[in-house]
């Protein structure tokens, strides 16, 4: 069975209660059960931290899986140990957004985890994961 690894940063955990009209109302959980549902033959390694330290853990445990989408919060904007650790994960990686980041502020413009993922996702709201999900599961196929 697949497994790929969900991997969410810094403030993310309080999605749901917060800015809904930018992130939109659902919590983690209601991410990881849509995933769930839409992909019952995948198992998802679904973490979240406000810790950069453990979110670089979280991206070596997965060297092994199938794929890692990661939404990194903040850190998108400035975290190079994440960058250097994304690079060292030789695995299919999709960085996702639930918010247009290029419709925002300018500083959200930049990310520094893009050069080192495979593909990104901005502004399809939770619809970024299951986008991302269904990328990395049809990596390998002949699409
Ligand atoms: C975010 C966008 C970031 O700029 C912001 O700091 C977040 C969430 C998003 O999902 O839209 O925390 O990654």
């Amino acid at each position: 069975m697949a497994e790929i690894f969900v991997l969410n940063g810094v403030n993310l955990g309080t999605l749901g209660r917060r800015r809904p009209g930018v992130y939109g109302t659902l919590t983690l959980n209601d991410i990881e059960k849509l995933l769930g549902d839409e992909f019952p033959e995948v198992t998802f390694g679904f973490r979240q931290t406000d810790h950069e330290g453990e979110m670089i853990g979280f991206i070596q445990e997965a060297a092994e899986s199938a794929g890692v989408i990661i939404n990194p919060g903040a850190w998108t904007h400035y975290a190079y140990a994440l960058h250097d650790a994304l690079e060292c994960v030789d695995v299919p990686k999709v960085e996702v957004h639930l918010s247009n980041v290029h419709g925002r502020e300018k500083w959200r413009r930049r990310s520094v985890v893009s050069p080192v993922v495979d593909a990104v996702v901005a502004g399809m709201g939770v619809f970024g994961y299951v986008a991302a999900a269904a990328y990395l599961l049809s990596r390998g196929d002949d699409l």
